[in-house]
């Protein structure tokens, strides 16, 4: 299991030593969750403390837009080769084109999905991501409850992933964000679950990669 721990939860104004503290292997990307104040209520950072980020750790990064106009922001991700940019379908006028540009900018196309909208989309979507995103709360805030609707969300996917397996080899990275715990990472990766955000579960409390050790460990308990 990956495990992509999201800095909103982390202490901001200790964010450059809180960095430098996250070692591999326990630690697999570090989650920027870039909020717009439109597309979700909340307002947090954009491409420069992206970069500053970059600065203090050799960790690739995993960028989710959460942005209105994601054809607009994407590109300024492009200077941070970043290991994926996954944005949201929700707000997304042409996916699809928004995907080739990434790809073609040598980095891993994603796409999100907020908790209500349909995993059938993905069916015509699958050839051309590389990473499917799915949101385990509404988007914007961290520490929420993990939604119990996932389950058979993640349950649709699987059907979706097997039947596009069986036409073109492509990898796709299937990650969850949102409520990640313990308790619920062993039923993840019997899921499908590739890649796990966790925010709340990793920086409150006292040794983030140790929280991220006892996610990895939890995931192969079943
Ligand atoms: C929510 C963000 C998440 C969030 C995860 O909108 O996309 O990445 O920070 O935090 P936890 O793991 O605390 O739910
Ligand atoms: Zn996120």
């Amino acid at each position: 299991m990956l495990v992509s721990p999201s800095i909103l939860a982390a202490p901001l104004t200790r964010l450059g030593e809180t960095l430098q503290q996250l070692k591999k292997p326990e630690i697999d990307f570090i989650h920027l969750d870039i909020m717009d104040g439109h597309f979700v209520p909340a307002l947090t950072f954009g491409e420069q403390v992206a970069e500053a980020v970059k600065r203090e750790t050799p960790i690739p990064l995993d960028v989710h837009l959460m942005v209105e106009h994601p054809e607009k922001e994407v590109p300024k991700y492009f200077a941070l080769e970043p290991h994926n940019i996954t944005f949201h379908y929700e707000a997304a006028k042409a996916p699809i084109r928004l995907a080739e540009t990434i790809r073609k900018a040598g980095i891993k196309a994603g796409l999100a999905l907020k908790p209500s909208t349909p995993v059938d989309i993905l069916e015509d979507l699958y050839p051309y991501f590389d990473l499917f995103l799915f949101m385990t709360v509404e988007p914007g805030y961290y520490g929420q409850p993990f939604l119990q609707n996932s389950w058979h969300r993640l349950a649709r996917f699987a059907e979706i992933r097997q039947r596009c397996a069986e036409q073109s080899d492509h990898e796709v990275i299937l990650e969850v964000d949102g409520g990640v715990t313990e308790k619920n990472i062993a039923r993840l990766a019997e899921a499908g679950v590739d890649m796990v955000v966790a925010g709340a579960f990793i920086f409150k409390a006292e040794d983030p990669n140790l929280q991220a050790e006892i996610l990895k460990q939890a995931a192969h308990s079943l």
